[in-house]
């Protein structure tokens, strides 16, 4: 900490693109301006320059699994390594889960999951919190007790029936959603309708391998999920935030529900977005299974249209990251592979590739929305997060958007593997502050476990649009 002055780049917040100077004191932004004179600052004052680079608020990966314990075994990157990756791909801030744990209170869960945390994140934190099952009698208070300590996000699951998460009953979500919104809570939800996947297991002739992945948890079971959801939604007047969309079908359902007056806010990954299901062919497909699962290059095509076309709010990861042995051990039966792949060491790097260097039509501003101030409006985290204002928090990104790089030759997460084992990224992060403090730069990592803060949530701006 201290003071630092970062001269000379190209400031790029979601509403303004400047070349000027920002000047951090301590943990904020202190000042932005055309030229400001080191003369007239502390003597001590480090000095950046920041010539040839973009400068951007530090990015939120709004989708994360650090340290997620599940099915026997704890993912490769737990909350130090996540950290890690964290800082390497820009992201300043990410969102993790609380599980909803039998027999403690919304809350409890929640105090239980920040508890494991605050010692060993390296970055700011904030949280979803699951509710699975049946919804407990006393939800309103539950709800009522997580707000007041600064948690506003509700995670909720229609699928993993196995695994006790889904909620099965209708009655139980209208509830949950009233309640939620009438807190001004905003509800997430994974979308994958349950019973056709559990159908399409009954009936299936095929073998397990990866490659049956994607038909054995299909569009149709993603699109008619979200329609159900998406309806519930609109009959109790809430928002709903689907994370990780992964087909045009999904998309085509959101597009209906928006049609009838429903506020349906959407998250993509870069998975989704640039990979395909041609993963699942390869000998080491295990490495790529994930729910929901890859799909076509036409559906990658659609996302991608989507995202440019602001019908996407957010990109986020699903950073759920199980080491290769891990993958490989539970290939035999996709069923049973661990879910989840690595990814927000390269989140910002690989949208800036695919999306816009490779004469993608996305541009700089629209990605430092959707992976910043968009999940900072959504989430309640701004204007502490997501933007360059003078009193924010100096969360700062340098970005060198002309470098090129192999993510395989410098692989971070602990998973020992990228999505992106073939590509040539286009643009890379070099520095990365958290309130002022450099935790990665030119390569270095320099994070201290504890040193990242719960960032309560306030108000999500999707109250601000009433359906
Ligand atoms: O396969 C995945 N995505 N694992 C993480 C958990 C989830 O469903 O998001
Ligand atoms: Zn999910
Ligand atoms: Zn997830």
């Amino acid at each position: 900490m201290g003071t630092i002055l970062i001269k000379n780049g190209l400031l790029v917040d979601t509403e303004w693109i400047r070349r000027e100077d920002i000047l951090i004191v301590d943990e904020k932004i202190s000042r932005i301006a055309k030229k400001i004179n080191p003369n007239t600052l502390d003597p001590e004052t480090e000095i950046i320059d920041a010539e040839g680079m973009c400068v951007m608020p530090g990015f939120i990966d709004a989708h994360t699994h650090y340290g997620l314990v599940s099915r026997g075994t704890v993912t490769a990157d737990k909350f130090e390594e996540g950290s890690k990756c964290a800082a390497y791909g820009g992201c300043t801030t990410v969102i993790d889960f609380a599980d909803q744990i039998k027999g403690k209170t919304l809350f409890e869960s929640a105090e239980a999951r920040i508890n494991e945390m605050k010692d060993r994140m390296a970055v700011d934190y904030a949280l979803h919190q699951g509710v699975y099952g049946s919804i407990p009698d006393n939800i309103e208070t539950q709800l009522d007790e997580l707000s007041t300590e600064g948690i506003n996000i509700i995670k909720i699951f229609t699928t993993y029936k196995n695994v006790g998460y889904l909620i099965e009953k209708k009655k139980d979500l209208e509830r949950l959603f009233k309640a939620a919104t009438e807190r001004k809570m905003l509800i997430t939800a994974h979308c994958e309708d349950n019973d056709i996947i559990e159908k399409t297991e009954k009936n299936w002739k095929g073998d397990f391998s990866a490659k049956s992945h994607a038909d054995l948890r299909s569009d149709d079971a993603e699109a008619k999920a979200i329609t159900f959801l998406g309806e519930i939604a609109l009959k109790c007047s809430a928002p709903l935030y689907i994370v990780h969309l992964s087909s045009a079908k999904g998309l085509e359902a959101v597009r209906d529900l928006r049609e009838k007056g429903a506020q349906i806010f959407v998250e993509t990954t870069p998975t989704y977005l640039y990979k395909n299901k041609s993963l699942l062919e390869r000998k080491d497909a295990a490495l790529f299974v994930m729910t929901p699962p890859l799909r076509t290059a036409d559906d990658n095509e659609t996302l991608q249209t989507a995202l440019e076309d602001g019908e996407i709010q957010v990109i986020a990861t699903d950073h759920c990251a199980f080491t290769i042995k891990q993958k490989l051990d539970t290939a035999a039966d996709c069923r049973k592979t661990y879910p989840g792949v690595p990814g927000t060491s390269e989140m910002f790097s690989a949208v800036h590739t695919f999306g816009l260097a490779h004469g993608g039509w996305l541009k700089i501003q629209q990605m430092v929305n959707l992976m910043s101030t968009s999940p900072a409006k959504l989430f309640g985290l701004y204007p502490r997060k997501g933007c360059l204002h003078i009193g924010s928090d100096a969360d700062i990104v340098i970005f060198n958007p002309e470098e090129e790089w192999k993510p395989a030759d410098s692989i971070v997460s602990a998973s020992g593997y990228t999505m992106f084992f073939d590509d040539v990224f286009v643009g890379k992060v070099k520095k990365t502050y958290l309130r002022g403090t450099l935790i990665m730069g030119d390569g270095f990592y320099l994070g201290i476990p504890g040193d990242g803060k719960l960032i309560t949530e306030g108000e999500s701006v999707a109250f601000k649009y009433p359906s």
